[in-house]
């Protein structure tokens, strides 16, 4: 396995003495896509933010390279899945973009060049001075991606980014995020509720359940997903091991068993 980037361990989170997350252990190395799937409410989003130093565990630990998290680093950028109200409406594309080089203090001259080769990577080069509401949903979620790649992050937390996009869309941005994923060589924690999103995209894949008696916390299970890249929307999703692993985590997530 290469470098371990991300450790879990043991994270349990409680709101107001009740828990919404349960015990909750993985790992993420160097190049890995990771996806974390269940349904609304079972507590994806709060794994996601305690992984990234966002919310604190109420037990446990998160750490990063062994050294324990406490509060959100540059090393990791988080992709909301609301990227209307993730990007500044009064600033272009390239201002958007260029948000995350100001705040990491990059010089002026460095940031434009950083910009231009990240916005034709997600293939808004001839976009940049557009403002968001002049752009669809998924080029402000190209935008998004974009204002987190600019960073050089080594680690992606994304939070269902694809959710409110159409089909057709989502697909597309599906298949340049595992482009890009391979070629910066950068590891993904991808939050979905869409089960065929999580293994058409991860190398693994948790699923989340949420306990039908209220207020019970949800139980975790981890798969591989081991089917070949670079993956393809017609075929992949024809792969005998694609619809096993479908069959076997819908079972699990609707009544808790294979
Ligand atoms: N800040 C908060 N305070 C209290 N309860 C919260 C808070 N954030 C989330 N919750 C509750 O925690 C549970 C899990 O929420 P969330 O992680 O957003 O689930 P998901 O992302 O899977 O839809 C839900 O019952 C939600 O109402
Ligand atoms: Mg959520």
């Amino acid at each position: 396995m290469n470098e371990v980037l991300l450790s879990v361990d043991d994270v349990r989170i409680c709101y107001e003495e009740r828990e919404v997350l349960s015990p909750t252990s993985f790992e993420v190395a160097r190049g890995e896509f990771l996806c974390i799937v269940g349904p609304s409410g079972c507590g994806k989003t709060t794994l996601l933010r305690a992984a990234s130093g966002l919310v604190r565990a109420s037990s446990g630990e998160v750490r990063r390279r062994g050294q324990p998290v406490n509060a959100p680093s540059r090393e990791v950028a988080f992709v909301f899945q609301d990227y209307g109200r993730a990007l500044l409406p009064w600033r272009t594309v390239e201002g958007n973009v260029s948000l995350a080089l100001e705040a990491a203090g990059v010089p002026p001259q460095e940031r434009e060049p950083r910009i231009a080769e990240v916005l034709r990577k997600v293939g808004l080069a001839g976009h940049a001075q557009k403002f968001p509401m002049q752009l669809s949903g998924g080029m402000q979620q190209r935008t998004q991606i974009a204002r987190c790649l600019v960073q050089k992050p080594e680690l992606m937390m994304m939070d269902e980014p694809f959710g409110a996009l159409d089909a057709l869309t989502r697909q597309g941005l599906q298949d340049e995020l595992a482009r890009l994923v391979r070629e910066d060589g950068l590891a993904v924690v991808f939050v979905t509720h869409d089960l065929e999103e999580a293994i058409y995209l991860g190398d693994r894949v948790i699923a989340l359940q949420a306990d039908p008696g209220l207020g019970r916390p949800s139980l975790a299970r981890m798969i591989d997903v081991k089917i070949p890249r670079p993956r393809d929307q017609l075929t992949t999703k024809e792969h005998p091991e694609f619809l096993r692993l479908r069959r076997a985590l819908f079972s699990f997530i609707e009544h808790g068993h294979e």
